[in-house]
């Protein structure tokens, strides 16, 4: 039987400086330990992607900027990455790579109770994408809300439709990563335009009572002090449009990429282990492990600081480079029709951005 929230007795936090998990009893209630304080499961009943037609292959960055095939291969491990079309934009990706989902799930847009759009370059900064998406989609019973946490935001969309659906608030909660990060990539800078990316992934999650499937544990955190390593300087309150603005390149992405590089195999193991740790599994149990795709050698690096074979480590990025909050999505969309992904299988997710982010999930299936 279902347990109402006052029966669910341990929420479980953590502390950030010594990592122990600690348990938090309600007031007034006995401890009957737990995994997670979980009501009802969020099972992903279907998934769908979609990018830009448009490939820009390595050889053409080489014809943009001082660059090579042969370092951006060996640097990155990408070799091409798809380019939106000028008068696209990301509810266009959205929209597409939503409506596979729901096509997967074989439910209607009229079913979805809640849409959490992860992006950072939305079709403009208000109305939210996730309403135009709602509108576009049909999905006219649905609350809708962007999350911005950069190439984390997908696992924080995820998250966040997962505490709805554990709760009873929402059965049927459509979650999507998308970017078009080409409208704000500065195509001059060789140290940031060889990397980024468009495109779109979305998952549909729906309430069960089976609770050894679905999202089985989160963990989000995040470390604002390093928001100068990864960010875009202009275009809100602080540095609002203006022809200085945009003489000074300030409407377009600046990163440390060294100092992120380091932070995101760190944080990313963290993350890996912390999911783990809330779920009672262990390193073996994981089927397969989808990391954010921003850098091969984030992933191979953080592969080996867990000890964790690459064997069981899914890779796109050669195809597909960094698009942000959506690379974890279109990477389990690809693993899942590639057969990778079975009945009963643990898979993880994790990133880290801007923010900085960082984050992971378990799913069981
Ligand atoms: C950006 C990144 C690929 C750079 O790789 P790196 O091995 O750290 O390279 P460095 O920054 O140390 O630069 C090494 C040299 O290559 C040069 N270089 C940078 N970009 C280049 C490019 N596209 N083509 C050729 N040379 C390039 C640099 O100018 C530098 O030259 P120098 O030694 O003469 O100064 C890497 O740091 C990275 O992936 N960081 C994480 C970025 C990320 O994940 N961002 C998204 C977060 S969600």
């Amino acid at each position: 039987m279902i347990k109402t929230v006052n029966e669910v007795s341990p929420l479980i936090g953590t502390n950030p400086d010594s990592g122990a998990v600690q348990t938090v009893p309600f007031p007034g209630h006995t401890s009957v330990p737990e995994p997670e304080p979980r009501l009802l499961s969020a099972v992903v009943a279907g998934t769908g992607f979609d990018v830009p037609e448009r490939i820009l292959t390595n050889a053409d960055l080489e014809q943009l900027v001082a660059t090579s095939d042969a370092w951006i291969t060996e640097r990155t491990g990408m070799k091409e990455r798809r380019i939106a079309a000028p008068d696209q934009a990301a509810s266009d990706f959205a929209l597409r790579a939503s409506q596979r989902a729901l096509a997967d799930a074989g439910i209607s847009a009229e079913e979805v109770d809640l849409i959490v759009v992860a992006t950072v370059t939305g079709d403009m900064p208000f109305p939210s994408t996730s309403c135009i998406l709602q509108h576009r989609l049909g999905a006219t019973r649905a609350a809708a809300m962007d999350v911005a946490a950069g190439c984390s935001g997908f696992i924080y969309a995820l998250a966040t439709a997962r505490q709805f659906i554990a709760t009873g608030a929402y059965k049927t909660v459509l979650v999507v990563g998308v970017e078009v990060l080409s409208k704000i990539t500065d195509w001059t800078d060789r140290g940031t335009c060889v990397l980024l990316a468009d495109g779109a992934g979305a998952a549909v999650l729906r309430a069960s009572a089976d609770r050894d499937r679905g999202v089985v544990a989160s963990y989000l955190g995040a470390d604002g002090s390093r928001g100068d390593d990864l960010f875009m300087p202009a275009g809100g309150s602080r540095i609002p449009a203006s022809v200085e603005s945009v003489q000074q390149r300030l409407h377009f992405l600046k990163m440390n990429g060294n100092a992120i590089f380091k932070v995101a195999v760190r944080r990313m193991a963290e993350s890996v282990n912390r999911v783990l740790r809330a779920a009672r599994l262990k390193a073996e149990d994981i089927k397969l492990l989808i990391p954010h795709q921003a850098n091969l050698r984030i992933i191979e690096a953080t592969a080996k600081l867990l000890g964790f074979p690459m064997e069981r480590v899914f890779v796109n990025i050669q195809k597909y480079a960094n698009t942000s909050s959506a690379t974890t999505i279109i990477a389990l969309d690809e693993a899942r029709r590639a057969g990778r992904v079975l009945a009963g299988d643990v898979v993880v997710l994790v990133a880290f951005g801007a923010g900085l982010t960082w984050g992971g999930v378990a799913i069981r299936w």
